[in-house]
């Protein structure tokens, strides 16, 4: 099939009548699939409520059908046609946090595609901070569930050409609105707990949920890998680049030995790394990712930065370890995934 392209470059501009977003609201209430941008990554559209369209999604992506999608909205009314009652403090982190990159999980109410939830009793939700996005539901007038609009195990995609080298082929639309800006996929948070737990890191950190609900828990296989995840998605690789991925956890002069080593044998070394410290290394590819003095710039590039890596034949990648703190949790957490747990740590 060939894949319509829809350019919004105006999102002061962007409403549910703008033609571009009325045209690709036509293709979700056809139950057909249509690929947008949010704050965070690029999401793959279908209706919520149909199992047919739902499918479209997980054939179009490869993805494993035991991993349920998040259900986006666009105004706090759609929540009742989706969740069950929730408990009080929930209203105070929607209006704290949406729109924005804070998922919730909520009892679900029946009438969306069981696909969309793999048959769960509960039900991700989020409100996408994002002009395109928000139209294109309410244009829709539809709950619409997307996943990330990857090859499933790919990087997510941070652009429209990153959807495109993806699915182009594979999907009938996409709106483009130019380069995502968080980079991360929003933060999972499990609310049907006493104590509610985050189930994927993101931009909205622990801390900042904490100042608003008091204590939150993080999903102990975030922490230990012998544990299973409870986020379905969590569980499998992801947003790994071709070559093998290792993460060195020290001094720039100890990943420099390690690149001279793989390069007397004569491997291609690739490295991720950061402005402070990318003229230091003699890889034969070297990605820059941001600025480590300001990790939310190493968050939005970090997809695009392991992507970079597969535009040539390497060997052997590197990537630098950054603190785990704030959206460093997050990072560290892709980065992990990506490398398969391989971490070296300098002594
Ligand atoms: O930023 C984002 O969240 C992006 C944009 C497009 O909104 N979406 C995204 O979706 O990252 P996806 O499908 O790639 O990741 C959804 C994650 C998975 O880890 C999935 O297992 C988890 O959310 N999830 C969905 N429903 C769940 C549920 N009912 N209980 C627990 N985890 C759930
Ligand atoms: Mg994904």
């Amino acid at each position: 099939m060939k894949t319509k392209h829809w350019i919004v470059d105006n999102l002061e501009h962007v409403t549910k009548n703008s033609p571009q977003i009325v045209q690709a609201a036509e293709l979700l209430k056809k139950n057909e699939l249509v690929a947008f941008p949010t704050e965070t990554v690029y999401g793959l559209g279908a209706n919520a409520k149909s199992d047919e369209a739902v499918a479209k999604i997980y054939s179009a992506k490869g993805r494993p059908s035991d991993n349920p999608l998040i259900i986006h909205i666009a105004k706090k009314e759609q929540l009742t046609e989706i969740v069950d009652s929730y408990p009080d403090w929930i209203d105070p982190l929607i209006d704290r946090f949406w729109p924005g990159p804070l998922t919730l999980v909520l009892p679900k109410k029946e009438g969306l595609s069981n696909l969309a939830t793999a048959g769960l009793s509960t039900v991700a939700v989020r409100m996408p901070d994002h002009p395109a996005a928000l139209a294109l539901i309410e244009a829709a007038n539809l709950p619409i569930a997307a996943p990330s609009a990857n090859l499933s195990g790919k990087p997510s995609p941070t652009s429209a050409k990153h959807v495109m080298d993806d699915l182009e082929g594979r999907i009938p639309g996409i709106v483009d609105a130019g380069p995502t800006g968080l980079g991360v996929e929003s933060t999972v948070l499990d609310c049907t707990e006493d104590i509610p737990v985050i189930l994927r890191p993101g931009s909205v950190t622990k801390q900042q949920l904490e100042e608003v609900i008091g204590s939150v828990r993080i999903d102990a296989a975030l922490l230990n890998q012998e544990e299973l995840p409870k986020a379905p998605g969590m569980k499998y690789t992801h947003y790994a680049p071709d070559a093998p991925l290792t993460i060195v956890d020290g001094s720039k002069e100890f990943i420099e030995q390690l690149i001279q080593k793989e390069k007397e044998k004569e491997k291609k070394v690739g490295v991720l790394t950061t402005e402070e410290n990318s003229r230091f290394y003699s890889a034969d590819k070297i990605v820059v990712c941001g600025k480590r003095s300001d990790l939310p710039t190493v968050a939005s590039a970090l997809y695009d930065s392991l992507r970079k890596f597969n535009e040539e034949q390497l060997d052997v990648l590197f990537s630098e370890a950054f603190p785990a703190e704030g959206v460093g949790q997050a990072i560290m957490n892709r980065l992990l995934k990506a490398a398969s747990h391989r971490i070296i740590k300098e002594r």
